[in-house]
């Protein structure tokens, strides 16, 4: 029996091999820390369990429009408006079940074969594997370090071509934690117009910045609103990854082809946790205020035990909850008279003699570099960051 080709283009995740090898040493009583987690430890607040349970009591459980309950569509427009400035009405947003439905909605509603969709590099991996499901042809742009991980104009100029569709900006970054200022989106914006590229913003982690810092969102560009697909969730700013729902806020004629085919796959994201998302964003932020602060604390120490390891550069991240670091100088280094030669197998060297798991920065197109995710307790980061260093010791002898 024959598979479609397009499954064939799509890779499998290593992450989720990684961290299944984590899992499985736990289990087997191995004291494993494990920090390569994409999901805040905090629970969803009770305010928010509590609407969805009260919304399961009204029997709030039925189909509910392909788009979403026009009451969260209107909370979320609302709330765009009144931060940005924008115009956006109800019609525009289409509530999707995570943020990764209405990215994989975006890129399909944008793009086909023969078309080139430009992706900063690092860069989540499931951007590469959305476009190829479309049948376009993903282009990196490698960004490096010591610019902060930022894309600039003269990197972009260089990867147009008349097949340019579309560029994804991820702000602030998954795996990097960089976060975009305003004149640094907005020196993107002529090539972005005269172009004619559609943008993805996926801005998942505008809720979750340092130091105070605010979040800059390319919907503040009046210029580009028309090429605009703005991508945002309640996973990480809620603490809610399994209720599965996340929204875009596009131009209609985006939104309209969202929801035509939406409605023919998986119809809307759940009714219940489309109610709870409405307490969420109209209720008390404690609790993610709570949060916020907490991440920063990890962060702050996570970066200062990192950075104390020689040959280890890394970059303090303004948001998110990762640190990026780079790992190159270890790469190439002998273990067992094996040579570690990737940044997986270096992973896999930290969880086998450390019991560590991290991910490889080649998964988000960046080889050499290691992602430590800090949404674990402070202990175990530090610790991990304890047998890091031991590792990495244990290497340069
Ligand atoms: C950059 C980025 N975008 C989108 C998502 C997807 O989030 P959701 O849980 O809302 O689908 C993630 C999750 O890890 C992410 O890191």
């Amino acid at each position: 029996m024959q598979l479609a080709e397009r499954v064939s283009r799509i890779q499998p995740s290593l992450t989720l091999e990684l961290s299944a090898k984590a899992s499985a040493l736990a289990k087997a009583g191995h004291p494993v820390i494990n920090l390569t987690v994409g999901e805040p430890d905090f629970p969803t607040p009770r305010h928010v369990r509590q609407a969805a349970f009260e919304a399961m009591e009204k029997g709030l459980t039925k189909y509910t429009p392909s788009a979403g309950i026009v009451e969260l569509r209107t909370a979320v427009a609302n709330r765009l408006n009144e931060t940005w400035g924008t115009a956006y009405e109800p019609r525009s947003i289409v509530m999707g079940s995570g943020a990764k439905e209405s990215l994989a909605n975006a890129v399909l509603a944008t793009c086909q074969m023969g078309d080139e969709v430009l992706i900063p590099a690092p860069y989540w991996l499931s951007y590469p594997e959305m476009v190829r499901l479309a049948h376009a042809t993903p282009v990196f742009i490698p960004t490096r370090l010591r610019d902060e991980f930022k894309l600039s104009p003269e990197c972009l100029k260089e990867h147009l071509t008349p097949r340019s569709r579309l560029i994804i900006i991820n702000s602030p970054s998954n795996p990097t934690g960089v976060a975009y200022d305003r004149e640094e989106l907005d020196a993107l914006i002529p090539l972005i117009l005269e172009h004619r590229l559609w943008v993805i913003s996926d801005e998942i982690y505008s809720r979750l910045l340092y130091d105070g810092r605010p979040h800059f969102s390319l919907a503040a560009h009046p210029e580009i609103r028309d090429q605009l697909i703005l991508v945002d969730g309640w996973s990480k700013a809620y603490a809610m990854t399994g209720w599965r729902i996340g929204f875009l806020a596009a131009p209609a004629q985006v939104s309209s082809a969202v929801i035509r085919m939406q409605s023919h796959t998986t119809s809307h994201p759940s009714s219940i946790s489309q109610w709870a998302a409405l307490a969420a964003l109209t209720g008390p932020e404690d609790d993610l205020h709570a949060m916020v602060r907490e991440f920063e604390r990890r962060r702050d120490m996570a970066y200062e035990h990192l950075t104390a390891i020689p040959d280890l550069p890394c970059r303090k991240p303004e948001g998110a909850f990762y640190l990026f670091a780079d790992a190159s100088g270890y790469v190439g280094a002998q273990w067992k008279g094996k040579s570690i030669d990737t940044s997986l197998a270096l992973c896999e060297y930290l969880l086998e003699e450390q019991r560590l798991a991290m991910v490889p920065g080649s998964v988000f197109g960046a080889e050499g570099f290691i992602r430590l995710s800090y949404a674990a307790q402070y202990e175990r980061v530090a610790e991990g960051i304890e047998r890091l260093a031991s590792g990495l010791a244990a290497l340069r002898r």
